[in-house]
């Protein structure tokens, strides 16, 4: 991939270009043919869908529809009745709590995640087992930040329902084996979600090959806007899913007491979407495409390792999760500097990196730490915006402690 071809497809980046943007797994930049899909949408085709019979309106219709074709064939799902448009991964896992597995939890049945999750795959499932008598466990990690299979086949048991994963550690960065954790939950009859927040990035999802029954991603990051997500899901599953939401466009028939909801995936998306968003998914999945998942997931590996090893050659710096890097996210320390401190620090110096918890405190506690520091990197960064990051730590350590 040539990176300055690349570069030069980024508004931010080139107006920018003495700024390092290492805050990737935040969100990421928008590259100008997602930004000129918006702004088209908004020039001339900004009309309501699902409901006008006026034909510009049912351009955009078709612009929209069009597109949930295009993410059913992203991620190889084989129908396009499977994704459901939200804001995002949060509210996709938040319909899948309590639009089904509010309805379908018995007292005592178990919902399985890991420890590494973000707070957006743990907190409505605390929720639900709260809610419903259920129990919530948790499958552990290596010393090295990888999941634990043995914990993983201790913990999912017979009286397990749901086992909810990230496909990619937010955190450390490192990638689960989704095939093996799958089996694992199917052959206890237990249902498989996975949080692709950090994976449709950098990694290509195939639904048919791996079978889970629901899978979660956040469209801004992966070069779309904010504000739009997606929620797929088995037919059957979805089709037993309970609205959370009630109002215009997911009804076949109203009267006064009672409504007859529209079929998947319609019913489970009442009111005005966010067409914008959908409009510059579609334009951003053509821009990753144009790369190559595979060419992509590559990069930023390579890119991850080359930072990490930059990064464990220097005194004092403790960086977490496996030596053998699998994507461009890597989380670390530098003795006696506070995270916030190294990252105001590095602000001083345009560089951006993220400084916390990164939504997934029981991780960090599980780290031994309060808080890291994170670089997460995409494909339009490279080695010397690294070897710059690295200076900075060097010289921010003869700075704060004078060595
Ligand atoms: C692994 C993971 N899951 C879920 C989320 C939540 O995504 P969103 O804030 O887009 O809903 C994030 C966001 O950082 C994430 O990294």
């Amino acid at each position: 991939m040539d990176n300055q071809k690349i570069r030069a497809d980024f508004p931010m980046l080139i107006k920018h270009p003495k700024f390092i943007y290492f805050d990737n797994a935040a969100t990421t930049q928008k590259p100008q043919s997602v930004i000129n899909a918006v702004t088209n949408y908004y020039e001339n085709n900004n009309f309501n869908v699902h409901r006008s019979v006026y034909s510009a309106a049912e351009k955009t219709t078709k612009m929209f529809e069009d597109c949930r074709i295009k993410v059913a064939k992203f991620i190889n799902a084989k129908d396009s009745k499977s994704i459901v448009f939200t804001a995002g991964t949060t509210q996709s896992i938040n319909k899948i709590a309590n639009g089904y597995y509010k309805y379908n939890l018995k007292k005592d049945d178990e919902i399985v995640v890991s420890i590494a999750e973000h707070h957006s795959n743990l907190l409505p499932w605390q929720n639900i087992a709260k809610q419903n008598s259920a129990k919530l466990k948790f499958i552990d990690i290596n010393q090295d930040g990888t999941l634990n299979l043995e914990s993983a086949k201790k913990v999912i048991n017979a009286k397990t329902k749901l086992v909810a994963i990230t496909a990619v550690s937010n955190v450390i960065g490192t990638t689960n084996n989704l095939e093996a954790l799958i089996k694992i939950a199917h052959q206890k009859n237990a249902d498989f979600l996975i949080d692709a927040a950090q994976a449709t990035p950098e990694i290509k999802i195939n639904i048919q090959a791996l079978q889970p029954e629901w899978l979660a991603f956040s469209g801004h990051k992966m070069l779309a806007p904010t504000g739009i997500g997606i929620l797929y899901g088995k037919k059957e599953l979805l089709e037993q899913m309970h609205p959370t939401q009630l109002g215009g466009e997911m009804i076949e028939h109203v009267d006064k007491d009672n409504f007859k909801a529209k079929d998947i995936p319609y019913r489970l998306e009442a009111g005005t979407p966010n067409i914008e968003g959908v409009i510059g998914l579609s334009a951003a999945i053509d821009y990753l495409q144009s790369l190559g998942m595979h060419n992509i997931e590559k990069y930023c590996q390579n890119l991850g390792q080359y930072l990490y090893d930059q990064l464990t050659k220097i005194n004092g710096v403790t960086v977490y999760g496996p030596k053998k890097r699998q994507t461009g996210i890597v989380s670390f320390n530098v003795d006696n500097i506070h995270p916030h401190d190294a990252a105001t620090y590095l602000d001083f110096n345009h560089i951006a990196v993220r400084a916390g918890q990164h939504c997934a405190e029981p991780l960090t506690h599980k780290l031994g730490v309060n808080a890291t520091l994170r670089a997460s990197m995409y494909f339009y960064n490279n080695k010397s915006e690294c070897d710059e990051l690295i200076q900075q730590i060097i010289e921010m350590r003869s700075f704060f402690n004078g060595n």
